[in-house]
């Protein structure tokens, strides 16, 4: 089974990041204090599992794999419902206060003070699914109206998932970067206001917020990790989770954060393509890749400012790994647990299971017995359906 994960069906490259701040100028210590407040102060607030897979590390000759399972996060299926929702919080927030002069709490905006005011306001997004779902959630709690904009390629059962919170969910003709221009173009020609968890020029409020709500996420691992592992593995679409979940590492364990390793489909590699350029660089996408949330053709400038000083390898894997890596958590080995993990979630999985079983490889990325590995399972089955047809392929 573990054969399957052969070092030469992965790309590695290794990175030298530049010195530098953005750890904690980006998103700053702050910004993630105040989304921490305000996000575990929701109802249905509850921390995600941090799973162990002892017989799989056992197996790759490594001394523990850590697997923050996001399956049930508000019960929304990905780490997403925290970055979406809140930025929508934050945009409610900014937009009453310009507009009627008013000193607004969320905490207010929660228990619908603005009610009157927040439904005059349309938020919008483009999105592969995730993102989206927590933005029409968040709209709706905070009482504003929400269009979505989804690509050709967007399962049916997602875009249902959007409108069973109230949004308006478009489809356009393209791919994701185009369901991102098209979502710009609308709503600066409707007065729409764009929650984005991607960055581009003078916008960067929204992404920040988004970025900054992840947090909760790595604050847990924090609290229930005594030590800081020793790598990181981390999947990127836009790169934001992976932006987050390093600056927060770094600034809490400074020097002592592990070594940072961002894992990419082949389809859509444009963080592993930057890594190489040295610079943000977009990948044309032709083919959609079955990781649906890391199929992103465009990095966001934000994230790639952390992550060019905090990421020192970039590997880029096949789809064919996908359906293999989520059947072995679905049937684990031993006693490991039995975990329900979506096609993005199992990328770095996958990467580091290829990693360890290769003597280059893991001299390459320092990959021995005594190393803690942290995966980030970043959805459930957020398309239960496809979830079923691949775990039973
Ligand atoms: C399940 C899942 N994992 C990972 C990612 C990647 O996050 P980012 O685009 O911030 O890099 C996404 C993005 O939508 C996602 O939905």
């Amino acid at each position: 089974m573990l054969d399957t994960f052969s070092a030469n069906t992965i790309k590695h490259v290794s990175y030298n990041p530049h010195t530098g701040n953005a750890f904690k100028n980006v998103i700053k210590p702050q910004n993630f204090a105040d989304a921490s407040n305000e996000i575990t102060s929701w109802d249905g607030y509850t921390a995600t599992p941090l799973h162990r897979l002892e017989n799989l590390a056992q197996k790759l000759k490594i001394q523990n794999i850590f697997y923050k399972d996001e399956g049930p996060r508000f019960g929304l299926g990905s780490f997403k419902a925290l970055g979406g929702a809140y930025a929508a919080a934050k945009v409610l927030q900014r937009e009453i206060k310009n507009k009627f002069n008013e000193k607004v709490t969320l905490s207010n905006l929660r228990t619908g003070k603005y009610a009157s005011l927040t439904n005059t306001i349309t938020l919008v997004s483009a999105t592969d699914g995730n993102h989206g779902r927590s933005l029409a959630w968040g709209a709706q709690q905070f009482g504003a109206a929400c269009k979505i904009y989804i690509h050709t390629e967007v399962s049916e059962e997602r875009a249902k998932a959007m409108r069973s919170y109230g949004a308006d969910v478009i489809r356009i003709d393209g791919d994701y970067d185009d369901s991102v221009r098209i979502a710009k173009t609308n709503a600066e020609a409707n007065g729409w206001f764009i929650v984005s968890d991607t960055s581009w020029e003078n916008y960067t409020q929204p992404p920040t917020n988004v970025m900054a709500g992840y947090g909760v996420m790595t604050n847990e691992i924090i609290q229930e990790l005594p030590f800081p592992p020793s790598h990181v593995l981390l999947q990127g679409g836009v790169g934001g989770l992976a932006a987050s979940v390093c600056a927060a590492l770094r600034q809490k364990w400074g020097k002592d954060s592990p070594r940072v390793i961002i894992v990419e489909p082949d389809l859509a590699n444009c963080l592993y393509t930057s890594a190489i350029k040295d610079a943000p660089t977009s990948v044309q996408i032709t083919d959609e890749t079955i990781m649906a949330g890391l199929s992103c053709g465009d990095p966001s400038p934000l994230a790639w400012d952390i992550l060019r000083e905090e990421a020192s390898d970039f590997i880029s894997i096949p789809d064919t790994l996908i359906a293999p890596a989520m059947k072995l958590l679905a049937k684990p080995i031993g006693n490991d647990p039995t975990i329900v993990a979506g096609e993005s979630a199992v990328a770095g999985l996958a990467a580091i299971i290829a990693v360890a079983q290769d003597e280059t490889l893991r001299k390459d990325l320092d990959i021995n017995t005594s190393s803690q590995i942290l995966l980030i399972g970043s959805e459930g089955a957020t398309d239960k359906a496809l979830y079923h047809k691949i775990i039973s392929s």
